[in-house]
């Protein structure tokens, strides 16, 4: 079932930002980068991703000639362009003529023209001026053979405070609650501290310097603030779509973003993509700490579309500008990561950016070609190098991560534990919890995916949902029938407390008859100091370091596994388990260290029957199929050669060699195995 993103290619993606509009008055220039393209194994370019000024220097004054030779000859060449609506950044001119389009920050204020990602998520003029140059744009490039993707805008994010914004937060929320303001005070609890409102025109969003009590409004400000940049999106595919229906459209995502809903957001696209700069060589972490983040990285971005390969839309040949400390990518990183992002299911290598622009923000940010201007650099040879490895790796286009088990991410609930009062704002760390939980199973030797609660869950042996607090209607119910059809389910500490308005579950957490599921109730939550700690013992002898976070567990119906070593509930319940229909459901009732989160999932895979591949320190495996032939990555992150066994023959589409029962991975090194049939 291979789902092959751009088949009119068939190779892996190997390209990048590419900004010609900065060089126009350099016809020579643009000649060279052809040249040197090709040189380096690109196939590939983003272009006009800041374009607007350039497409339309004046409002109603447009230009695209340029952009229709640059990508004629780059389609000459073999290279194909992926081109972005421009409405990343906006034009001098359209500030000026409509200054409802910049936004307003948190205090109200009407920020001033500059820099980018900036606009009113819900101004009707921007809309119009974006409408234009859209439907100019994609007029101008319409049947342009080489035109393969569509790149909505760029790393839309932020919010917006100005009175269009909070007028269709009223809207947002006249419809969230039926047009009835009582079911929001019902919602929002307004009887506290005299917030009751007598209609939607009171509610206001949480300024920075107004009312952020209501703890419900702040929840719904964060879900409406992405809805809205959902409808924005939803607006520019929908142009796109009439415009030029046979170009798939994306946008490229950043990490996990904290304030984007993105399982609601792929929606609206064919394929997902995001910008990867992890902090390489840091003072604060090894190299295998950093691929491994990156790892949960791309797993949360992939797990935003299942089922199909995303993109690499951004990283860097060599260095980015904007870390506290810009340090080179050392010689081989470039390939171990680019390659690292295929295993991890991508389909392409992208960079930010081709070629430094002499001036500006980004002067000094990494590129495949410097300011020398030459091929003869070390990071062209590398760059060069990487297309060439690609161009071996088209078998595994269409193919997509194999994951046993998976892990639940959800923005929402991501909000709502932020923004409560309450535990300790310094060690919540939900983003962090949840990467820790994928990186115990990578190290258990299990592919894992991170997906949002709603996703299908049927395929997987193994489904952790760490710190779900909050349970939007249908979730516990969902969940429940994955374990009752034989999944193993593991819930944690602050499981089910509030419901999608953020009100607590009466007659006991986790609520939403997940009390019943689990087989016991959390009485009480004891927040630790950072210097506190307490233990979980297992009935084998075996005690685990517990910080952070303590439930105190009345457990009515399951088995326990650990107990307490210390404090007032030492002795009393902390790991335990009940069977449920054809699965079991265990629950974690505090913040056990990870060699104890791995202990209990080991427990788990046992029990699921999983197959493991157990990798040595500091390497990773990684597993990519297409239901009829699965390929096997093998990554080396740390600096000395290392010999593991592969999990089945095959050979190593880099080195073309046959690989039986060991395979050196030199440092950095990486093989890709495609495995013999059995
Ligand atoms: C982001 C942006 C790019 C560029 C890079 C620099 O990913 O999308 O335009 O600014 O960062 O790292
Ligand atoms: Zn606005």
């Amino acid at each position: 079932m291979k789902k092959m993103l751009f088949p009119q290619i068939a190779q892996v993606l190997h390209g990048g930002d590419y900004n010609p509009d900065q060089w126009l008055d350099r016809p020579d220039i643009l000649e060279e980068d052809v040249r040197l393209m090709k040189e380096a194994g690109i196939n590939t370019a983003t272009l006009g991703v800041f374009a607007w000024s350039a497409y339309e220097p004046k409002e109603g004054k447009f230009h695209f000639d340029w952009l229709l030779s640059v990508m004629d000859r780059l389609y000459q060449n073999g290279i194909y362009t992926v081109l972005a609506t421009p409405t990343g950044a906006k034009p001098a001119w359209l500030d000026e003529n409509y200054p409802e389009a910049l936004r307003c920050d948190a205090n109200g204020m009407r920020l001033r023209h500059g820099n980018r990602h900036n606009h009113c998520l819900t101004s009707p003029a921007f809309r119009r001026q974006a409408e234009v140059i859209i439907k100019r744009l994609a007029e101008a490039v319409k049947g342009h053979p080489g035109l393969i993707l569509w790149h909505i805008s760029n790393e839309l994010g932020g919010e917006c405070f100005c009175p269009l914004c909070a007028d269709q937060f009223r809207n947002y929320l006249r419809q969230r609650f039926g047009n009835d303001i009582e079911k929001l005070n019902k919602a929002w609890w307004t009887d506290f501290w005299s917030h009751h409102y007598t209609s939607f025109e009171q509610v206001e969003p949480p300024y920075a310097n107004g009312e952020r009590s209501i703890i419900g409004l702040n929840q719904a400000w964060r879900e409406f603030t992405s809805w809205n940049m959902g409808q924005y999106v939803k607006f520019e595919r929908q142009l796109l779509r009439e415009l030029t229906p046979d170009i798939p459209a994306t946008t490229n995502f950043m990490q996990v973003y904290p304030t984007l809903d993105y399982h609601e957001l792929a929606k609206d696209l064919d394929m997902v993509s995001w910008d990867s700069y992890p902090r390489y060589h840091s003072d604060t972490e090894s190299m295998p700490e950093t691929a491994a983040e990156t790892a949960f990285a791309h797993a949360v971005i992939r797990g935003t579309k299942p089922g199909q390969p995303f993109m690499l839309m951004e990283s860097t040949p060599s260095l980015v500008n904007w870390h506290s400390f810009n340090k080179l990518r050392r010689p081989g990183v470039l390939r171990l990561s680019s390659l690292q992002a295929i295993a991890c299911g991508a389909d392409t290598v992208q960079y930010f950016q081709w070629r430094k622009g002499r001036g500006s923000f980004e002067q000094f940010h990494g590129a495949v070609i410097d300011h020398l201007g030459t091929d003869d650099t070390r990071t062209f040879r590398e760059v060069a190098a990487l297309g060439a490895d690609l161009k071996k790796l088209a078998p595994v286009l269409g193919s997509v991560p194999e994951a046993k088990a998976a892990v639940l991410y959800d923005w929402s609930n991501r909000w709502a534990i932020e923004g409560m009062a309450g535990m300790a704002a310094s060690t919540k760390q939900y983003v962090r919890t949840v990467m820790e939980q994928y990186e115990a199973l990578s190290r258990l030797g299990v592919e894992t995916d991170v997906v949002s609660p709603e996703a299908d869950l049927s395929g997987y042996d193994l489904v952790v949902a760490p710190m779900l607090y909050q349970l939007k209607p249908g979730r516990a119910e969902h969940l429940r029938a994955y374990a009752k059809n034989g999944g193993v389910l593991v819930f944690t500490y602050l499981t089910g407390y509030v419901d999608e308005n953020t009100l607590c579950f009466l007659g006991g957490f986790p609520g939403d008859g997940l009390k019943e599921l689990t087989g016991l109730y959390s009485e009480e939550l004891d927040t630790l100091y950072p210097a506190d700690r307490n233990g979980a013992r297992f009935e084998d002898g075996s005690v685990f370091e517990i910080r952070d976070y303590c439930e105190i567990l009345k457990v009515q119906d399951a088995e326990v596994l650990a107990s307490y070593t210390d404090d007032f509930y030492a002795e009393t319940p902390v790991v335990t388990r009940k069977k449920a229909g054809n699965g079991s459901v265990w629950y974690v009732g505090a913040r056990l260290e990870a060699r104890g989160m791995e202990a209990v999932y080991s427990r788990c895979l046992d029990e699921a029957g999983t197959v493991r591949i157990p990798m040595p320190e500091g390497t990773e495996a990684h597993f990519r199929s297409n239901g009829e032939q699965r390929f096997a990555f093998y990554l080396n992150h740390t600096e000395e050669p290392v010999t593991i066994t592969p999990a089945a023959e095959g050979t190593d589409l880099l080195t073309g060699r046959r690989v039986k029962d060991s395979i050196v991975l030199e440092k950095y090194g990486v093989a890709v195995v495609a495995e013999d049939a059995v």
